[in-house]
């Protein structure tokens, strides 16, 4: 994303946000409540048009992207509160995105994101942490190019944290180019490779996790004292 400008009213949430996802490698998003890291990733998938920016994905160079087009060519949204619809169990849900979209069998995916005993149920039966992994378990099914994933740690206990963590990496590991946020800084700065910081409607590359850490500002004004 290059130079993205969004204003709600006549409030300028992005003045200009850029940063890149690379093949491979997990890119982090952290900044305050209300820093539009949501917003940035919105309008990366054309849910939002921001005023101004470019999206660039893959080859192609977009100022009003769709998500449809952008899902062809492998890029995932898994949003805050990514839902499954509930028509039916969890298993035939994903078994119709594996027959549709799938590079990756359900099994696979079940296996590993430990769904073994929900596959049963129906999407709205399950608690908020189970469902976060059904969302990504769909995600995994379609072996996305680039998986972009908003507060993938919201609500998981530390073991499913561990067991999202592992998948993330995973799909890096295959190649994918994953961006995250969140505010679970921990799990958050273990798993990245680059570090993203919003803040005042723009965005500063910090660099690795411990070159975040190492930066003054942004610890004084984001991390506090939770310095992992
Ligand atoms: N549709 C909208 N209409 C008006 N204001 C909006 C809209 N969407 C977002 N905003 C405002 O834009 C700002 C950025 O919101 P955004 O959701 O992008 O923040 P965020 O960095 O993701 O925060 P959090 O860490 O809480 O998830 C907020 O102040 C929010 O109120
Ligand atoms: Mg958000």
């Amino acid at each position: 994303m290059h130079s993205v400008s969004k204003s709600f009213g006549s409030r300028a949430v992005l003045k200009s946000a850029s940063f890149w996802a690379k093949e491979g490698r997990i890119t982090t998003l952290l900044g305050r409540n209300g820093s539009g890291k949501t917003t940035l990733l919105r309008i990366a998938v054309g849910e939002l048009r921001g005023q101004g920016g470019v999206v660039r994905f893959r080859t192609k160079a977009y100022e009003r992207p769709r998500l449809s087009v952008l899902a062809r060519g492998g890029l995932y949204y898994l949003e805050e509160r990514a839902r499954v619809p509930s028509t039916f169990r969890v298993r035939a849900q994903l078994e119709f995105v594996s027959r549709r979209y799938g590079r990756r069998s359900v099994d696979e995916a079940v296996g590993i994101l430990g769904l073994e005993s929900l596959v049963d149920s129906k999407f709205h039966e399950l608690s908020e942490g189970e469902g976060r992994r059904v969302a990504l378990a769909a995600a995994v099914v379609r072996r996305p190019k680039c998986l972009l994933a908003d507060e993938p740690f919201l609500g998981l206990t530390p073991n499913n944290r561990a067991l999202v963590a592992d998948v993330l990496r995973r799909l890096a590991a295959e190649g994918a180019a994953i961006v995250t946020t969140g505010h679970e800084v921990v799990p958050l700065l273990e798993l990245s490779d680059e570090v993203i910081w919003c803040a005042a409607g723009t965005t500063h590359g910090l660099g690795r996790p411990e070159e975040a850490k190492a930066h003054t500002q942004f610890v004084r004004e984001y991390l506090g004292w939770h310095i992992p």
